[in-house]
């Protein structure tokens, strides 16, 4: 153990605060010891075509890829819930850190998120990106760990709790109980298959790419529900096919809603699978807790309904589903220090 493990006071003057970070497929969330939250933006890096460098990062990255001059490409450092491109990773989080940065003497210690069926490997890119932004040391908690958590979950709680988190890439479903994770199951598929799904039930019916944004929206619009219900038409905008030029389309509730079935289906399909495998003891007690539904996708109108009534169980989504994976990291950087819990 070393001089400033036993000596927290020094290491708190002379060291850059500890982070809590989030980095989700869709979003990422970055929390300082003692400064809050300092980052909740889009994973997104915008590289400049004519020099190749990194010009912007983030909610910057963002707007900039709105502009059709096409001096921007967009990189997503992350796909279904993983980095798939370590670099892009390593640029995104580097200026993310630099904003808690104090005197700089001692890097920061990180905690960092993963989904829980991420791989050796997967979990070794988080902590090179990490580090390569800066971290003196990385240690990588359960996503939905975090998540009950930041949620307002009692996990230290004998008794099961379960928590489903639907991301933008990844659903992690997990079973808690004293403190730990009891049991754990992710698919990769998550609120962007919605989004995909739609898309591509669109070009294929109106010859048009709906934007990304406007699929979004539609999503959230319709939302998930079972059965018949009145036709509701909604125009959207997208890009021709054949002409590349920006065109509006009317799709119907039921057009939009057939195409997100088979991902929902996949999504509550995932959570059913673990509860028909719960022992009967833990069972009992997640009947008695319930579900707690987090996420981008807690936020999807109809999806906790329908995951309750194909579940039987009481499902309800989190104050502030997309933010509870960062809430619950930054209350396991207090855990982290109180416990020595870190990596090094
Ligand atoms: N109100 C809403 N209705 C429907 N979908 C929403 C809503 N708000 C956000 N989303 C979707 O949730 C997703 C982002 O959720 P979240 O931030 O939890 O994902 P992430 O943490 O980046 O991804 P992952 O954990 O899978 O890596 C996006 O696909 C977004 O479109
Ligand atoms: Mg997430």
């Amino acid at each position: 153990m070393g001089v400033l493990s036993i000596f927290p006071g020094i290491r708190r003057r002379i060291a850059d605060p500890d982070l809590a970070i989030d980095l989700g497929t869709a979003n990422t969330r970055m929390y300082a010891a003692g400064k809050g939250l300092l980052a909740d933006e889009p994973s997104v890096v915008g590289i400049s075509a004519e020099t190749g460098f990194v010009e912007a990062i983030g909610s910057r990255a963002a707007s900039l890829a709105t502009n059709p001059d096409e001096s921007f490409r967009s990189v997503f450092p992350l796909r279904a819930g993983v980095i798939e491109d370590l670099d892009a990773a390593a640029a995104l989080l580097t200026p993310l850190f630099r904003r808690a940065k104090r005197f700089g003497l001692i890097r920061p210690r990180v905690l960092a998120c993963a989904p829980t069926d991420a791989c050796d490997e997967e979990r070794a890119a988080i902590v090179e990106a990490a580090s390569r932004a800066g971290a003196a040391s990385v240690t990588i908690a359960p996503e939905p760990l975090a998540a009950a958590i930041g949620a307002g979950l009692d996990v230290s709680s004998p008794y099961a709790q379960m928590i489903v988190d639907v991301g933008d890439g990844v659903t992690d479903i997990a079973v808690i109980c004293s403190g730990e994770v009891i049991l754990a199951s992710a698919v990769r598929t998550a609120c962007s298959d919605l989004h995909t799904a739609v898309r591509r039930s669109i070009v294929d019916s109106h010859g048009a790419w709906l934007y990304m944004r406007e699929a979004e929206r539609l999503t959230r619009t319709v939302g998930v529900a079972r059965g018949e219900r009145p036709v509701r038409e909604h125009t959207a905008r997208g890009a021709d096919c054949r002409t590349g030029r920006d065109t509006r389309i009317t799709v119907s509730n039921r057009e939009v809603s057939a195409a997100m079935d088979p991902v929902v289906d996949t999504i509550i399909g995932a959570v059913l699978r673990v509860v028909a495998d719960l022992p009967t003891g833990t069972s009992c007690e997640v009947i008695e807790s319930g579900v707690c539904l987090t996420g981008g996708g807690a936020a999807l109108p109809g999806l906790a309904e329908l995951l309750a009534k194909e579940t039987q169980l009481d499902v309800k989504p989190a104050a502030d589903p997309l933010r509870a994976v960062i809430n619950g990291a930054r209350q396991m950087l207090t855990v982290c220090n109180r416990t020595g819990l870190w990596m090094n």
